[in-house]
């Protein structure tokens, strides 16, 4: 089979080898794919959001399977188009990756179908938002409507950083029209998981929990960047939390979108937190997460085209989806400066012993070289027996991997240890 894989970042490689174990993957393209990514699938220079390009594409390669990864191109519509010229896909339609466009659609249909999320309200109005925010309690979590680059939400610990926030969005616009509207809601406490789950719009499989590192800095200080690290599985996500979620949240989820006429394919990621009143959604993404996925997929045994495909026909519920009883560690290498500003084009060199996988990001080729492209360059992942194993085998593997600038957090994992212990 022919494939294509649209985007271009460590996620997009941890798919991309993924489905390269799969006996039915004769060819894989990446769109645009990375320089890293360049190993392991053909890259097409077309970008992710560019759908008349995709399509035509891959009508004229005679694409048998697509699988759309980010979330820009779900949200508009690029599983629409491709269906609509006859090409299956991995990924929902627009009518459903609007979950993860609109947070005042996701928090409505919370609330319309009694799904735990924190209390909100939604503002269309700067004087309405202010006036609120006059006596609401605090600390309080501000966020566009839209999409941000992962940028949209504020935690403001302060009135003025609530009432600064509100403004930036309605009145500066710093997110464009992602910010016009926004929702005010409720700050929750308590360890955060996420949950990939694989679904047809019948079953919802979950894979194994994970749990991200948003913060640039060690013990979670510096500023919210799209990820610096995952480790899975998730010790906060005990077998009592995972039947709570199934029954309070996952599956009333994807009957909601059925009932709503919105029947979500493809993979729906629950970004979770376990407060003191149990398990509740902070965010839902229509997408694997990044660098989620660089924990996920490698722990996941089986044929992950052959999972995909079964999304997308409905026959998800007779395909075996196992994890291996192992755990993972990934641990983000990024530039110097990352989220902010940064310097690019430094080489990337990875020794020849290296013992763990690496999922490359922000990188272009330029000849037999490998320079960084992007904040985020690469991801280090190593398995182990157990979390500790896999800390400590991917921290050993880091140094390995060499360029100019690199940083990265050196507590990718603590704080699960320490739950566990
Ligand atoms: P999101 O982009 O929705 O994932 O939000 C980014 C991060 O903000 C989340 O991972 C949480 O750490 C935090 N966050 C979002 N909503 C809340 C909330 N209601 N209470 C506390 N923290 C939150
Ligand atoms: N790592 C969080 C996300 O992919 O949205």
């Amino acid at each position: 089979m022919k494939i294509m894989v649209v985007g271009g970042g460590g996620r997009e490689h941890a798919i991309i080898k993924k489905i390269k174990e799969s006996p039915l993957a004769e060819v894989i393209y990446a769109l645009p794919g990375n320089g890293g990514i360049a190993n392991d699938a053909v890259c097409v220079d077309i970008g992710a959001k560019d759908i008349d390009g995709i399509v035509k594409f891959a009508t004229e390669n005679k694409i048998d399977y697509a699988i759309v990864a980010p979330d820009d191109p779900l949200v508009l519509g690029c599983v629409d188009a491709l269906n609509e010229v006859g090409i299956p896909c991995f990924g929902p339609k627009a009518n459903a990756a609007i979950i993860e466009g609109s947070k005042i659609f996701s928090k409505n249909l919370m609330k319309k179908y009694g799904i735990p999320t924190a209390a909100y309200e939604v503002f269309t109005e700067l004087d309405a938002a202010l006036e609120y925010l006059k006596d609401a309690p605090i600390p309080t979590v501000i966020k566009a409507d839209g999409l941000a680059l992962g940028k949209g939400v504020v935690i403001a610990m302060t009135r003025d950083e609530a009432i600064d926030a509100v403004r930036s969005m309605m009145e500066d616009k710093v997110f464009g029209a992602s910010g016009s509207k926004i929702v005010i809601e409720e700050f929750l406490t308590g360890p955060e998981v996420s949950v990939l789950s694989f679904t047809d719009g019948n079953v919802v499989v979950p894979m194994v929990s994970s749990m991200d590192h948003k913060r640039a800095l060690d013990n979670d200080c510096g500023l919210n960047t799209g990820g610096m690290g995952t480790i899975a599985p998730n010790p906060y996500y005990t077998d009592d939390i995972a039947s709570v979620c199934m029954e309070k949240i996952f599956l009333p989820t994807i009957n909601a979108m059925n009932a709503e006429g919105r029947t979500f394919k493809g993979c729906l990621y629950f970004g979770l937190m376990i407060t003191p009143d149990g398990p509740k959604v902070i965010e839902y993404n229509c997408r694997f997460g990044d660098p989620e996925t660089q924990v996920v997929l490698p722990l996941l045994d089986g044929d992950l085209l052959k999972i995909m495909m079964a999304c997308t026909d409905g026959t998800l519920a007779d395909m075996p989806v196992k994890f291996l009883d192992k755990s993972a560690c990934c641990v983000i290498m990024a530039s110097e400066g990352y989220p902010v500003k940064y310097a690019k084009g430094f080489p990337i060199t990875v020794d020849a012993d290296i013992e763990a996988e690496v999922y490359v990001a922000g990188a272009k080729k330029v000849g037999d070289d490998m320079l960084t492209d992007g904040g985020r360059v690469l991801g280090v992942t190593a398995i182990g027996d157990t979390l500790a194993d896999a800390i400590d085998k991917a921290y050993k593997n880091v140094p390995k991997v060499k360029f100019d600038n690199a940083f990265y957090r050196h507590d990718i994992g603590a704080r699960a240890l320490k739950a566990i212990k």
